[in-house]
């Protein structure tokens, strides 16, 4: 059986891709993750779309099927409480579209199928220890130590969008405050400037898309040279990198790997993230950590990951 199915399931659009042992995308395509009414109709939907791509390949041909999802969990095979999805409580995933599929079907955290995706075709290839960041809708992460990647003992390891980077800060999804995500995740930064355009004056080309701005924006007009965007940045690297400065104390990466929307920023977010690191860093880890971004295509990671679960 040579191939696999791979499937990323975001909070705005699920992509998904039949895979070969090479880890070359045969074929690819998406749908929107929002917009059905439940879980179950949601899975019927996928279905219908996955269906005739798993008829054309041969559905003997297909060993499994691997999926990458918001607080996903690899043991369980359940998503639960997932902030940036439609659906509330847990949601048993991999065994609903095992029904529907009649192929095995196994899940994990999108951050974790990201990370397995840099492991096995990426920027993480031969490396022991690195954490993945993905900046996306929400913060997600995967934590790999001694070359294995970290589960815990509920499979819920490495919720980095999670960590409390701002005492009594914003109200997360998650229900708590300061959560890292709500600051340095495509969403996080636009909350800051949608707050600063509120309470400050500054001329900025923002202001006039401030109803309806985008993390993409505002780093157009941080290459403009805009002040406005370049403190924004600043900004939320400073809460980053004092936040990646922790995170050095638990398993030593040799690298971070950033992924997702908000990463393609690139040095505009990484600079000042780096120097906030580094001046806040214990000792013993200054001027070591790389930095490193994805150069997979940014569904691909997801995708490739999501699929070698398989294997
Ligand atoms: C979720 C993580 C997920 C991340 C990126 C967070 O809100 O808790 O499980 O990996 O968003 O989607
Ligand atoms: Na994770
Ligand atoms: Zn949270």
């Amino acid at each position: 059986r040579p191939l696999a199915l791979g499937i990323d399931i975001g909070g705005t659009n699920t992509k998904y891709g039949i895979v070969n042992r090479r880890g070359e995308i045969v074929t690819k395509g998406s749908m929107p993750t929002t917009g059905h009414a439940t879980a179950h109709e949601y899975v019927n939907a996928l279905r219908d779309q996955l269906q005739p791509l798993i008829d054309e390949a041969g559905h003997g041909n297909i060993t499994g099927v691997g999926i990458g999802a918001p607080n996903g969990n690899f043991f369980t095979g359940e998503i639960a409480f997932a902030p940036n999805l439609p659906w509330r409580g847990v949601i048993p995933l991999a065994k609903m579209l095992n029904e529907a599929l009649h192929l095995p079907c196994t899940l994990t955290n999108d951050a974790n199928a990201a990370t397995i995706g840099e492991m096995m075709y990426g920027a993480a290839k031969g490396m022991n220890d690195f954490v993945l960041v993905t900046l996306g809708t929400g913060l997600g992460s995967g934590f790999v130590a001694n070359g294995k990647l970290i589960y815990g003992h509920d499979g819920f390891a490495g919720e980095l969008g999670h960590l409390i980077a701002v005492r009594d800060g914003r109200m997360c999804g998650c229900g708590r405050r300061g959560c890292l995500e709500t600051y340095c995740s495509a969403t996080g930064i636009v909350l800051t400037a949608k707050e600063w355009l509120a309470q400050r004056n500054d001329a900025t080309v923002l202001r006039e898309h401030a109803g309806h701005l985008t993390s993409h924006m505002i780093h157009e007009a941080a290459e403009q040279g805009d002040a406005f965007a370049l403190e924004l940045f600043e900004f939320t690297g400073k809460i980053l990198g004092q936040t990646l400065a922790d995170v050095m104390v638990i398993t030593s990466p040799e690298a971070f790997i950033f992924f997702g929307g908000l990463a393609r920023a690139g040095e505009l977010l990484l600079a000042p993230t780096r120097r906030h690191m580094e001046n806040n860093m214990l000792n013993v880890f200054k001027n070591k950590v790389a930095f490193i971004l994805s150069a997979l295509p940014d569904a691909d990671a997801a995708i490739l990951g999501a699929s070698a679960l398989v294997w």
